[in-house]
C-alpha cells in the first residue's frame, strides 16, 4: 500500500533500518521516558563503571578543570550535549558557581523529561545559576547554536556518548564541533578506554537485565508509537566486544521465524529464525586515536583527565 501521510523521523528511520540487510535500529531512540529511566538504572549498577569513573574525574580534578576553563576570563557559555541527569556536571557547576563565574549553562538532551528534571534539580541545588535547556538531538541543536556565536564556549560531550558513533559519524560530529568553535573555545569529551574485555562485558551484559530491558524497550516504543506488534518474548538480547576495533555491539536476535507488522508504515518485516537487529555500538578508544582525532579537527589537547584505574578519559581540547 502506498503511504500518503508524512512519516515522523522515528518512522522513517525504522522503515529504513528494518528494510536494510542486516537490520538495524538507531540507539538514539532508546531514550523515551521509560528508556531514560532504564538508563538511570544502568548508571546506578556497580558493573557500569563509566559513570563512576567520570564522577571520580570531576570530583578529583574540579579545580584544575575550572582553571583551564577560565583561561583569563570567568565568563563563558557551558554547553552540554546529551546532558541526561547532569549528575557529573552538577559537581562542576556547583564549584564554578561558588567561584564568582558568570556562566550560562546550556544543556541539550533528546529527552524532554530528562531536561525538565535537570532544570528543576539545578534550580534547587545551584540557585542563581543561569540555565537555558534545549530539547533535541545534538546535530540539529549544534546547527542552531552555530548562528549565535558571541561568548566564549566550553562544550561538554561526556559519558562516552561519542562511542555510539560510527567512524563516519565521529568525523561529521567533530567537523561540526570544530566549525562551531572559535579560537580559544574548549571542548571536553568523555572517552571510554580499551580495557579488560571481561570488565567491559560485565558492564554491557549485566546480570540484572537492565541492558537487555534497555534494548527491548525500543521495541515497546515502536509498538506504541508506530502501532507495531513486536512480541518481546521472541527476541533475545546479545552483546559482544571486539578488542581490536574496540566496539561493543548489541543486538536483538529473533528466536523464531516471524513477520512483524508496523501499521504506521503500512508495511511488514520478515525475520528469519536467528536473524539479528543491530541496536547499538559503544566504542572503546585508545589515547593515540584520541590524539589523532583532536589534531585532525584542529584542536590542541589541553589535558587528558583520567580516573585512578585508567578506565576512562575526559579529554580537554582547545580550538587552535
Ligand atoms: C549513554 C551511549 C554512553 O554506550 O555506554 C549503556 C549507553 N548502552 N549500556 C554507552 C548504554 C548500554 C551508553 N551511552
Amino acid at each position: 500500500m502506498e503511504q500518503l501521510t508524512l512519516l515522523s523521523q522515528i518512522a522513517q528511520d525504522t522503515k529504513i533500518g528494518l528494510s536494510s540487510n542486516p537490520k538495524y535500529l538507531l540507539s538514539k531512540y532508546f531514550y523515551d521516558d521509560k528508556g531514560s529511566s532504564i538508563f538511570q538504572d544502568i548508571m546506578h549498577m556497580p558493573e557500569y563503571y563509566l559513570t563512576d569513573c567520570e564522577y571520580e574525574i570531576f570530583a578529583t580534578h574540579k579545580q584544575q578543570l575550572a582553571d583551564s576553563f577560565f583561561n583569563g576570563s570567568k565568563s563563558f557559555d557551558l554547553i552540554e550535549l546529551g546532558a541526561g541527569d547532569g549528575l557529573k556536571t552538577k559537581v562542576l557547576l556547583q564549584f564554578l558557581n561558588n567561584n564568582a563565574t558568570t556562566i550560562k549553562y546550556i544543556p541539550i538532551d533528546i529527552s524532554k523529561k530528562a531536561n525538565n528534571e535537570l532544570v528543576k534539580s539545578i534550580k534547587l541545588e545551584i540557585p542563581g545559576l543561569n540555565v537555558d535547556a534545549k530539547t533535541g538531538d545534538y546535530f540539529s541543536e549544534i546547527k542552531k547554536l552555530n548562528g549565535q556565536a558571541s561568548k566564549r564556549k566550553i562544550i561538554f560531550f561526556l559519558g562516552s556518548n561519542i562511542g555510539n558513533f560510527a567512524d563516519s559519524e565521529i568525523n561529521q560530529f567533530l567537523e561540526q564541533l570544530s566549525l562551531l568553535c572559535n579560537k580559544g573555545d574548549k571542548v571536553l569529551i568523555g572517552f571510554d578506554l580499551k580495557k579488560s574485555p571481561a570488565v567491559i562485558m560485565s558492564a554491557y551484559n549485566d546480570p540484572h537485565g537492565h541492558t537487555r530491558n534497555f534494548n527491548l524497550n525500543l521495541l515497546t516504543r515502536l509498538n506504541r508509537e508506530l502501532n507495531a506488534n513486536f512480541n518481546l518474548d521472541n527476541f533475545e538480547h546479545h552483546t559482544d566486544y571486539h578488542p581490536i576495533n574496540g566496539e561493543v555491539k548489541s543486538f536483538l536476535v529473533s528466536s523464531v521465524e516471524q513477520t512483524i507488522d508496523i501499521e504506521t508504515l503500512g508495511q511488514s518485516f520478515h525475520f528469519e529464525k536467528f536473524e539479528a537487529i543491530f541496536m547499538e555500538r559503544s566504542r572503546k578508544f585508545d589515547i593515540q586515536t584520541i590524539e589523532n582525532l583532536a589534531k585532525r579537527f584542529s584542536f590542541r589537547i589541553d589535558h587528558n583527565f583520567s580516573d585512578k584505574r585508567n578506565y576512562f578519559v575526559d579529554s580537554l581540547w582547545e580550538k587552535a
